[in-house]
């Protein structure tokens, strides 16, 4: 994929037409005729995983699998520790169209998801947006969440002082390039960012809940990238116990995360009556990732000219 179609797919606008892509496949009942096994990972002795998510879509005309590997400590120079690529083929001429850089259908995927499920659980007038981590996908949360509310305050924290600067610049120069004014706030524990926000971002790798304020307020949208089975989980149990917990799959939810998503609601509620009064009441999208969005994000890209690109 060329460096102009991965800026293109971090745009607000792109971000904002996918999300769109999401609710039409929902909402038409497109995700329903899809078929999505479980998603498969195999681990070795030291600890590697060898992960595959298939999805095949007949309304698309397509199946993809998104394959990963992670390895188990990380390599010196080596960088990322997640390799994945996204081969797409054609369901009615079994053609292969192209293969698809994992690391990018995955982080607009996110974002995209994000503005979907954010534009209808946070409150209209959402301003003030938390952010606990600095990483890649708290960048994604910023790009999601910014692009379907005015955002006048981000609150960041990280440990790693230095990271959590590099992340508030990132985001003002983000904000910047969509004409956007944002006051970013760098804070010193993620009790402090997470303190009276309207919107809540987790996106770490931490295996044991966030400190997360107290007061958060009754309306607060939580979006939970990072961790969430029974062993290890970013948010704390009595958090998810009194929200509306949303998912993207329950089958998938309650499998990995076990009783406290028994009662979680899946994506298609939120484009119906059901989601009434969602934006009043704190609500928790608990994302576990699922192949039918990266499908939706693959035809999508297909839709939008950006030329797939076969790695070697
Ligand atoms: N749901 C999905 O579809 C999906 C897709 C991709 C990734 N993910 C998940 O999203 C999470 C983040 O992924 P990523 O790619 O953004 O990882 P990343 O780039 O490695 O960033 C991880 C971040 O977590 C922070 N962190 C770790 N422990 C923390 C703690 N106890 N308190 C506060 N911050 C902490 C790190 O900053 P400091 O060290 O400075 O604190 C860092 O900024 C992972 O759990 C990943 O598996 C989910």
């Amino acid at each position: 994929m060329t460096a102009t179609a991965t800026e293109r797919m971090s745009s607000a606008r792109f971000v904002r037409s996918l999300a769109e892509a999401m609710g039409e496949a929902l909402s038409s009942g497109s995700v329903t005729r899809m078929l999505v096994p479980p998603r498969e990972t195999i681990e070795d002795a030291a600890g590697a995983k060898f992960i595959s998510m298939p999805a095949v879509s007949p309304d698309h005309d397509l199946y993809i699998n998104k394959v990963a590997t992670i390895v188990a400590t990380p390599v010196a120079d080596r960088g990322a520790t997640v390799t994945a690529r996204v081969p797409m083929f054609s369901v009615s001429t079994g053609r292969h169209l192209g293969t698809l850089d994992g690391e990018t259908v995955t982080n607009v995927k996110c974002a995209a998801v994000t503005a979907l499920v954010t534009d209808r659980c946070a409150a209209r007038d959402s301003r003030v947006l938390g952010i606990i981590g600095s990483g890649v996908q708290a960048r994604q949360q910023f790009l999601g969440v910014s692009a379907v509310r005015d955002l006048a305050e981000v609150r960041v924290f990280s440990r790693t002082g230095r990271r959590a600067a590099a992340f508030a610049r990132d985001i003002a120069t983000m904000a910047r390039a969509d004409g956007a004014a944002v006051e970013v706030v760098v804070c010193d524990s993620a009790e402090e960012a997470s303190r009276g926000v309207d919107i809540l971002s987790t996106a770490t790798t931490s295996a044991v809940p966030l400190p997360i304020s107290a007061d958060l307020p009754a309306h607060a949208h939580i979006n939970c990238m990072g961790a969430h089975t029974t062993e290890s989980r970013e948010l704390p149990a009595e958090l998810l116990r009194t929200s509306v917990v949303i998912v993207e799959d329950l089958a998938t939810a309650i499998a990995e995360a076990g009783e406290s998503h028994a009662a979680a609601v899946e994506l298609d509620v939120l484009l119906g009556p059901g989601s009434a009064g969602f934006a009043q009441r704190r609500t928790v999208f608990a994302s576990t990732g699922c192949a039918y969005l990266d499908l939706i994000t693959c035809a999508h890209v297909i839709d939008h000219g950006a030329a797939p690109t076969t790695h070697g």
